[in-house]
């Protein structure tokens, strides 16, 4: 049932987390987390100097929704009702019918299998919604959790990209992770 590429973000639910588009009111639940240059050495943004810096970036979040571009989802853990993280795509490529997807969570939070669960389930939601044929992920070398997290939901290494980015003033490696969309299919045949 592959419906488009652009569909405006749903809300999904897993055992443990609610997925859904973010609201300016997780400003503070984000800016609690987002503070902590910990949660920000590895990815592409700083670490939010206040709570006016977290509202930014949800205004930026939500104006990607409004121009179409399905962009973050929140993660929610449903037994706080607390805005602990986000995932979400990073670019889109219709033509290529490729994405990349991104992730990042409170420290409180780490170790618990949490964004193991929300990768699987945009993963699941991206390939059966979406005319996706490859979903990329990738983390610096030095971010070896993350890598974890790609493995564990069914991503496959497919090489180091050497100084790949330039992140707080520093070249860095990569390593690269994809799953195709038959190959999404086989394991879940393989499952049911
Ligand atoms: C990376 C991150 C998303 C992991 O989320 P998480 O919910 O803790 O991940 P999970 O609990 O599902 O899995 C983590 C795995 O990494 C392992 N791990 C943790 N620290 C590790 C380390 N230093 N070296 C190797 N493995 C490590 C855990 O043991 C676990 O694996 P296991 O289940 O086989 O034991 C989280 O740490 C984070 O948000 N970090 C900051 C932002 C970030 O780096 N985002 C990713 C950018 S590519």
């Amino acid at each position: 049932m592959f419906l488009s590429f652009l569909s405006p973000l749903p809300v999904l639910e897993t055992e443990r987390l609610i997925l859904r588009p973010l609201r300016m009111a997780d400003a503070k639940d984000l800016f609690a987390y987002a503070q902590d240059p910990q949660v920000s050495r590895h990815v592409l943004w700083h670490a939010h100097t206040s709570i006016s810096h977290s509202r930014q970036f949800i205004r930026e979040v939500r104006r990607q929704y409004r121009s179409g571009f399905p962009s973050s989802f929140a993660i929610e853990w449903k037994a706080e009702k607390k805005m602990i993280g986000t995932i979400g795509y990073m670019w889109i490529n219709p033509d290529f019918h490729s994405c990349e997807i991104g992730y990042s969570l409170s420290r409180a939070y780490w170790n618990r299998g949490i964004m193991t669960e929300a990768l699987k389930e945009v993963i699941r939601y991206t390939f059966e919604t979406m005319r996706i044929n490859r979903i990329e992920a990738m983390y610096e070398v030095d971010n070896p959790a993350s890598g974890r997290v790609m493995e564990k939901a069914g991503m496959r290494y497919e090489g180091t990209l050497k100084q790949r980015v330039r992140n707080k003033g520093h070249y860095s490696d990569v390593r690269m992770y994809a799953i195709l969309a038959e190959e999404f299919k086989s394991a879940k045949e393989h499952v049911s």
